[in-house]
């Protein structure tokens, strides 16, 4: 139902800009349907705007010095491994990540990391009581003297307790629960959000201060609240995992100030979260050898190998339209593969149902997983087992083909120190000792190189 905004908000089309005074469905600009967003009625803009412009001038670039701030540890290893070092002085990070994944848990293991590195931290949590944060702090072994807690949600108080307690380390948890009494809309409004999130964004920059939001994270994966929460910090992380499982990973999704293709391997425990050194190893940990439909993929993240288990059961179905489930896989590039066999080899996956999984409730959204899947539907279907010290890897193309993917010596070496002692691979992939490696063109050739009986392919 349309209501009236408050006084100090007005509607506007994210299309084309047009102000309304209340919500409408359809914007009287453009026409275009469910456009309209509430923000903050700035009115218009003053002499101050444009004092400000003024007051940083150009700079020619000869006369800046190319020394920045260097990153700053947070002390947990997984953490500083993601963010390139640690955090930057002034920087802003926003952690997101479904309820109870671990995003508190993470940060107050930073918080205190931090203080005793020697830093002083203010972890204000906006959901909890100080008594609740102390107690998982103790928990975690974060009870530390350089490590405040507030209990806040009101956005002055919670910029008052930072002007007052000069951290150089904030964590707001989380910016969702934070809110300005001010703006007439509900805690958690898309207004609310964008406008709190710009006040602790020149906080941080003006006094150096590395902030850290929690962001929670809606049901499909994204962000909750504006996108552009996402523009005005410096760094996105996303804290992703199975709640069923201890395996946590952290991957970068923006970073301002380095790489975005790190990754970061926790595993949940009692006492908090514990860096997982050899993630390959605990992925193949509970690996039953002798199944059909089986395949270990070395792939890679970032500059780190990661040794997964691709499993697939492929079955007659008896449904008019068969079942597909890809889990930790790309569905699209799944029913691609499917398609390319039905084709080729006239497999018939149009009439079977189709699960794959990664084991250990891993995501891998990279082209080098292909032939992993495809060998492991193809095994499940004619109950052809794939040696267990055998690993493939590589790029299926439409035709069959077999292409080329990044990091193959990283990728091979991982597997050799795992035990491994062959790799079905494209051709082009160079040799590395310890592992024999057998190069193919076509999945087909993959098909016989692992062992798969010639009436198949
Ligand atoms: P939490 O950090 O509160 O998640 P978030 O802030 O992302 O909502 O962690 C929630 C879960 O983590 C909770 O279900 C309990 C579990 N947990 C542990 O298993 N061990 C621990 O030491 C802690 C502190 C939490
Ligand atoms: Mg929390």
């Amino acid at each position: 139902m349309p209501f009236v905004a408050k006084t100090r908000t007005i509607f506007r089309c994210t299309d084309c800009g047009t102000a309304a005074p209340k919500w409408v469905g359809r914007c009287p600009g453009c026409e275009s349907w469910n456009t309209l967003s509430e923000e903050l009625n700035a009115g218009p803009a003053g002499p101050g705007g444009l004092e400000r412009v003024l007051a940083a001038p150009p700079v020619p670039i000869l006369e800046l010095d190319g020394v920045g701030d260097s990153p700053h540890p947070t002390g947990v290893s997984e953490l500083d491994r993601v963010l390139g070092g640690g955090l930057m002085p002034g920087s802003v990070t926003l952690v997101g990540g479904e309820p109870g994944i671990g995003k508190s848990t993470l940060l107050l293991e930073a918080s205190g990391a931090w203080a005793r590195g020697g830093g002083r931290v203010l972890y204000v949590s906006a959901e909890e009581s100080v008594q609740q944060v102390r107690r998982r702090a103790e928990r975690l072994g974060a009870v530390v003297p350089g490590l405040w807690l507030a209990s806040d949600s009101v956005l002055e108080s919670v910029i008052l307790g930072i002007t007052n307690t000069v951290p150089d380390l904030v964590i707001v948890d989380s910016i969702q629960a934070v809110f300005d009494p001010a703006i007439g809309s509900a805690p958690g409004s898309v207004v609310q959000v964008r406008e709190c999130a710009h006040a602790l964004v020149r906080l941080a920059k003006e006094r150096c201060i590395a902030v850290v939001l929690v962001g929670h994270v809606t049901k499909d994966g994204a962000l909750a609240g504006p996108r552009v929460l996402e523009h005005v910090v410096d760094t996105v992380l996303s804290f992703e995992g199975d709640r069923h499982n201890a395996l946590r990973l952290l991957r970068a999704s923006k970073h301002r100030f380095g790489s975005t293709s790190e990754l970061g391997v926790f595993e949940m425990g009692d006492s908090g979260l514990r860096a997982v050194a050899d993630p390959s190893g605990m992925f193949l940990a509970d690996r039953c050898i002798g199944i059909p439909g089986s395949v270990v993929v070395p792939t890679t993240e970032g500059q780190r190998p990661l040794v997964v288990e691709v499993q697939a059961l492929a079955d007659k179905s008896t449904a008019p339209m068969p079942r597909r489930s890809a889990q930790g896989v790309d569905g699209g590039r799944l029913a691609m593969l499917l398609a390319m066999l039905d084709k080729r080899l006239r497999t018939g996956f149009s009439h079977c149902d189709v699960y794959v999984s990664v084991a250990g409730g891993v995501k891998v959204a990279e082209p080098g997983l292909d032939l992993g899947v495809a060998l492991a539907v193809m095994s499940s279907l004619t109950g052809q087992v794939v040696p267990a010290d055998l690993v493939a890897f590589g790029e299926v193309g439409l035709g069959g083909e077999l292409r080329h993917v990044g990091h193959a010596t990283r990728r091979l070496t991982e597997a050799a120190r795992l035990g491994f002692r062959r790799a079905v691979v494209p051709s082009s992939c160079p040799k590395v000792s310890g592992i024999q490696v057998v190069g193919v063109d076509t999945f087909s050739d993959a098909l016989s190189a692992a062992g798969f009986p010639s009436e198949v392919f």
